[in-house]
């Protein structure tokens, strides 16, 4: 995605919402899961990039129904998948832990101040979360779809979820070996469950949210190009696979004549994994696939983990295992003495490092509060001086510990 924005001035956050309705947030008492999709599931005890000019719009520009209640400042908007790819919002709300760590009203509650702060982007799988005691994996996409029944407002949104990561019980393995995988057969039924839990005809963007080395490629490109086809999805996306597999699976689309991935979804945050890092089935986001994304006018973007599961933003979260290195340490330091004296909060900082970056990436929220989500919101408005000291506090940090 190429679009960038014109900065606002506003210089004071934490930020205002003007915002109505919302009610109190309440946390079902699930215990801390160690999620394998995710690393940790949010949900227990409660559970240098340069700026472009392009053409991410406010939403006052675009015709699109707003909600009402609601004066909307921040949000901006930007096509995915495209120039002619639906326009969505830059801020993306995901649905992870809805009906699972999160019980139904507090995620109605996110749900529709997300949508009144004029989000249009929500994310989510069809394995979202299999790994909490006594769920299914559908517990989202189910949420999901009775929410956009009950407000009756699935037009003004973009909807995208995953398929391929929900376990098999045919297969007598564990997870990940018994992921349902990216067979032609899988990705078509899978598609028409998703379809029929969110009680849609279409979703706006389909992702195969991890590798399946048994299924050849060309395969699963061919599956999702016949959903395209059929108007059951809007676009294809990819999560989870090493670059040079994405750029292969966009050759083989080309090759066959058939639309091939146009969004992709990895890890990605203001921090860097140590070199080699693994994170067993998930893929960050590596240098050749930024290039990639910042070359290719119909590949667009979606970080998670953009907050570190809370690492970025909580004294008492320490960083995942494969970011634990001084000089992590040093730029997570940096990042919260500069959002203090800029006077936005680090979750903000964090989400806008993202959101401005090139190419543009759109974060994708995790948040289980309103005051979470209210926060997130924010990250739109943090001005360019507040980045541009970040770069300094960063470089000044790896000066002082170069001269040690
Ligand atoms: N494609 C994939 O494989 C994949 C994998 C993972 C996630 N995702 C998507 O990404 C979404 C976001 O999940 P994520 O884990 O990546 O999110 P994240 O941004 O890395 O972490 C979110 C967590 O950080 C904490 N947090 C957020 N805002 C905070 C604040 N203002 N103050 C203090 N703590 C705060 C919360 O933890 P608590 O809830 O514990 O308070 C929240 O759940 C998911 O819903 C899903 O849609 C995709």
């Amino acid at each position: 995605m190429r679009s960038r924005v014109d900065r606002h001035d506003v210089s004071s956050v934490p930020v205002r919402r003007m915002c109505t309705g919302a009610t109190p947030t309440s946390i079902a008492p699930v215990p801390d899961r160690e999620c394998p999709l995710l690393g940790r599931v949010g949900i227990g005890g409660r559970v240098g990039l340069g700026h472009r000019a392009g053409s991410t719009a406010r939403r006052a520009d675009l015709d699109l129904e707003r909600a009402p209640g609601c004066t909307v400042d921040d949000m901006e908007y930007t096509p995915f998948g495209g120039p002619e790819g639906p326009r969505v919002s830059t801020l993306a709300l995901g649905a992870l832990p809805f009906g699972a760590g999160v019980d139904e009203p507090t995620s109605f509650a996110l749900l529709d101040r997300f949508v009144e702060a004029g989000g249009t982007f929500i994310d989510t799988a069809d394995c979202y979360c299999f790994w909490v005691a006594g769920r299914t994996g559908r517990e989202s996409e189910e949420l999901l779809g009775r929410w956009l029944a009950s407000r009756k407002n699935r037009d003004g949104l973009v909807i995208s979820t995953k398929l391929g990561a929900q376990p098999d019980p045919e297969l007598a393995t564990t997870w990940p070996r018994n992921a349902e995988g990216l067979s032609a057969k899988t990705v078509r039924a899978a598609a028409e469950g998703s379809l029929r839990r969110l009680g849609t005809d279409h979703v706006d963007v389909l992702f195969a949210h991890l590798e399946d080395r048994s299924v050849d490629f060309v395969e699963t490109v061919g599956a999702f190009a016949d959903l395209v086809a059929d108007g059951l999805i809007g676009q294809a996306g990819v999560s989870n696979h090493p670059t040079s597999r994405i750029k292969q699976a966009r050759a083989a689309a080309v090759e066959l004549g058939v639309p091939g991935y146009t969004a992709v979804q990895q890890r990605h945050s203001f921090l860097t994994p140590k070199p080699g890092a693994s994170f067993e089935i998930q893929e960050a986001a590596d240098d050749d696939l930024l290039a990639l994304v910042r070359a290719q006018d119909d590949l667009s973007m979606m970080a998670y983990t953009a907050l570190l599961e809370g690492a970025l933003v909580r004294e008492d979260r320490p960083l995942p295992r494969q970011y634990q290195t001084p000089q992590n340490e040093r730029r997570r330091a940096a990042l919260w003495r500069t959002a203090q004296e800029a006077g936005v909060t680090r979750a903000q900082l964090a989400l806008a490092w993202v959101l401005r970056g090139d190419p543009q990436i759109i974060p994708v929220l995790g948040v289980s509060t309103l005051s979470q989500l209210d926060d997130a919101l924010g990250a739109p408005a943090v001005p360019a001086d507040a980045l541009a000291a970040l770069a300094v506090a960063v470089d000044e940090a790896e000066a002082e510990a170069g001269a040690e």
